[in-house]
């Protein structure tokens, strides 16, 4: 089949100015993950490489750049899936990894566990080869500056990508460093499996971003490949997923991009704003702030 890949920069609210950054960021980080595909490349891989991309770009609130915690550390969480198997890696509040996704990736294919969290992951991180950082690594004036204010007002811009590949097989990968000014140890939906991301061949796959704790609490990916297992286009799932939650929450602030396993798109969110983008059929990277799919 024809691979298709989608990505996104977080969703929420944010000043006009930060679209053209959100969408080079995305358009850098997609022509690396299609690339992949467009050599005959796995989902798996081009997933992981486009959020490497995104969480090595200061612009999003993942990996370099993400925002700092009450303790003032940038502390990030990963998780990583692959559909043709039903596994998944993920991470929880790393704070000397300069790229989560990878180590969620080594966590969930050179371990017989699944999740690690705080210290254990930083540690299984040495453990399995990737070398370890000082937390300043992560962090950039700006974040800085917006610590030492103690704002909180900032976009939760979690990001994400999702493929289905030529073999049919579908992935997922999601990064963040959570909400601006976070408790320390608070992680919210991107490690979650089901709920920041969720994959599975035959099916499709979903990846959500926005605020976390809603998020986890309808397991909203899972939900958006249960509508696409029912029989949903990407497009329809991705409409009922923002239905369910805005129906359940007054504050829903939630966005989704999906795939379905013929390799339809679909993006939808509750929040002013999705940053997202997708490779068209003719090859063009596109991108789009405000727009459902
Ligand atoms: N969606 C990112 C977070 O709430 O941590």
């Amino acid at each position: 089949m024809i691979p298709k890949i989608m990505a996104h920069g977080g969703a929420w609210e944010w000043d006009d100015a930060l679209d053209t950054g959100k969408c080079t960021g995305l358009k850098e980080a997609l022509s690396i993950g299609n690339e992949i595909l467009q050599r005959g490349g796995a989902a798996l891989d081009a997933v992981e490489q486009t959020v490497r991309s995104l969480e090595n770009n200061p612009v999003f609130d993942a990996g370099t750049g993400g925002y700092l915690n009450q303790d003032g550390l940038v502390q990030l969480d990963a998780l990583i899936i692959d559909g043709a198997v039903r596994d998944f890696g993920a991470v929880g509040g790393v704070t000397q990894v300069q790229n989560p996704i990878t180590l969620a990736r080594k966590i969930m294919e050179e371990t017989p566990q699944c999740f690690f969290v705080g210290d254990g992951a930083d540690k299984m991180a040495e453990k399995l080869g990737i070398s370890l950082i000082p937390n300043e690594q992560l962090v950039t004036a700006t974040m800085r500056d917006f610590y030492l204010a103690q704002r909180t007002d900032g976009p939760s811009d979690t990001v994400g990508a999702i493929a289905i590949d030529d073999q049919g097989n579908v992935a997922a990968a999601t990064s963040t460093s959570g909400t601006p000014y976070k408790p320390a140890g608070r992680v919210g939906d991107s490690p979650i499996y089901g709920a920041g991301g969720y994959a599975e061949n035959g099916i499709g796959t979903a990846g959500a971003t926005g605020q976390g704790e809603n998020i986890m609490r309808l397991l909203l990916s899972k939900y958006s490949c249960d509508k696409m297992a029912e029989g949903l286009t990407a497009v329809e799932a991705a409409k009922a997923t923002m239905h369910y939650i805005d129906n359940i929450f007054d504050d829903s602030m939630a966005g989704v991009i999906v795939i379905d396993s013929n390799g339809n798109f679909g993006a939808a969110h509750t929040t002013p704003k999705l940053a997202f983008g997708w490779v068209d059929e003719q090859g063009e990277i596109q991108t789009a702030i405000k727009a459902n799919f």
